[in-house]
């Protein structure tokens, strides 16, 4: 018998503060406008100095399986995608087995930005070989701890937040229809944190210099991205026999809207199949896509029968798109709508 993977749960959290771009003009070199229109982003969500990843992904995690109509001692995994773990070791996800009250395994994974995808994609392989009923996939950032607050060309961009999932086993056909993960990791230094790790680890010297924090060449990033967002949601599409002309509903990576506009344009789809909440949020890495997919549910924009397609791409270089068929009810109804509007420059009407 077939075992289908339903996303059976959801939930999101963001910290209450929030950073504006009038706040950023205060710290940086910066404009309101220039951030609108190169980026999309008006504001974003970021922790207090005592507030962790953990923090964060409780109360997704609390959510999702509330709507799961589950408990954590039901579930059989827990995989928290993050670079923003509380410790080096434990875990994260450890972390929240315990105070979730689950008995099962618990992991960390990470492929930066396009983490979300991975975990999502990771659990569904426990659940179509047997080994798992209920996984919890999260998607946890606080990068506001590891981003350059004197780096204009960083510094804009992050944000800070939490998407939950619960990913059932299910023998009603949709769910996870087909995905696609992708690795280039031939140059690391175009968007990571050099120090810190085993290859450089922090001294006074490093933290003096600021390898602490991000470094990024966003130009560089910027292009793959425009290129890799359509051709991995194709890729995705084609091994669930599907084209882009069955999405019903876009929910992409939230780091540029431009990026966004680029590749929505690629698969040819009109605005209102394409997701955006970046103006809120800015990017908030893996846990871009599954608030984004909190959102879009919470505006009737997910409805059961209707195929969602989700695309990431980040550090690494690494990307992964899936395509799921929604099957859960949800208390509200379709409607053809998208999030607030925003304007920025060639955007189409
Ligand atoms: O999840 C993956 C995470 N990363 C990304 O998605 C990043 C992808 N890249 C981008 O989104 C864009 O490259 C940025 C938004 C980072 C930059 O936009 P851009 O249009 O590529 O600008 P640019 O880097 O080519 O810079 C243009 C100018 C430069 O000034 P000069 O050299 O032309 O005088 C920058 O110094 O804009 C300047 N600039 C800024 N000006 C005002 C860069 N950042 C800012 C800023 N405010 N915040």
């Amino acid at each position: 018998m077939s075992r289908y993977s339903a996303i059976t749960g959801w939930g999101m959290h963001v910290p209450e503060q929030t950073l504006t771009n009038a706040d950023l003009e205060r710290m940086v070199e910066t404009s309101d406008e220039w951030i609108t229109t190169r980026t999309g982003i008006k504001e974003r969500h970021v922790v207090r100095p005592d507030e962790s990843a953990f923090d964060l992904a409780l109360p997704a995690a609390r959510q999702a399986l509330e709507r799961a109509g589950i408990e954590g001692k039901d579930l059989s995994l827990i995989i928290v995608a993050t670079v923003s773990y509380d410790y080096r070791f434990p875990s994260t996800a450890n972390l929240l087995q315990h105070a979730l009250g689950a008995q099962c395994g618990a992991f960390d994974m990470q492929a930066a930005c396009t983490g979300f995808l991975y975990a999502m994609s990771t659990a569904h392989q426990f659940i179509a070989n047997g080994s798992a009923r209920h996984v919890l996939v999260i998607g946890v950032e606080v990068l506001s701890k590891v981003v350059d607050y004197t780096d204009r060309g960083t510094c804009v961009l992050f944000g800070d937040g939490a998407g939950a999932i619960v990913l059932s086993a299910s023998e009603q056909p949709g769910g996870l229809l087909g995905y696609t993960l992708g690795s280039d990791g031939a140059n690391p230094e175009l968007l990571y944190i050099p120090a810190g790790g085993s290859r450089e680890p922090l001294t006074e010297e490093g933290l003096r210099e600021g390898r602490q924090w991000v470094k990024m060449n966003g130009a560089e990033v910027f292009k793959f991205a425009t290129r890799v967002m359509g051709t991995a949601m194709e890729e995705a599409l084609a091994n669930a026999g599907m084209t882009a002309q069955d999405m019903d509903l876009f929910i992409p990576h939230q780091a540029n809207l431009r990026i966004i506009d680029a590749a929505s344009r690629r698969l040819g789809l009109p605005q209102e199949k394409v997701f955006v909440n970046i103006q809120k949020y800015g990017n908030t890495s893996a846990a871009a896509v599954p608030i984004a997919l909190c959102e879009a549910i919470d505006q009737g924009l997910v409805y059961p029968g209707a195929h969602l397609g989700m695309v990431a791409f980040g550090a690494g270089l690494t990307w992964a798109a899936a395509v799921v068929k929604w099957t859960a009810s949800v208390a509200t109804k379709p409607t053809a709508r998208r999030a607030t509007p925003i304007t920025v420059t060639g955007r189409r009407s």
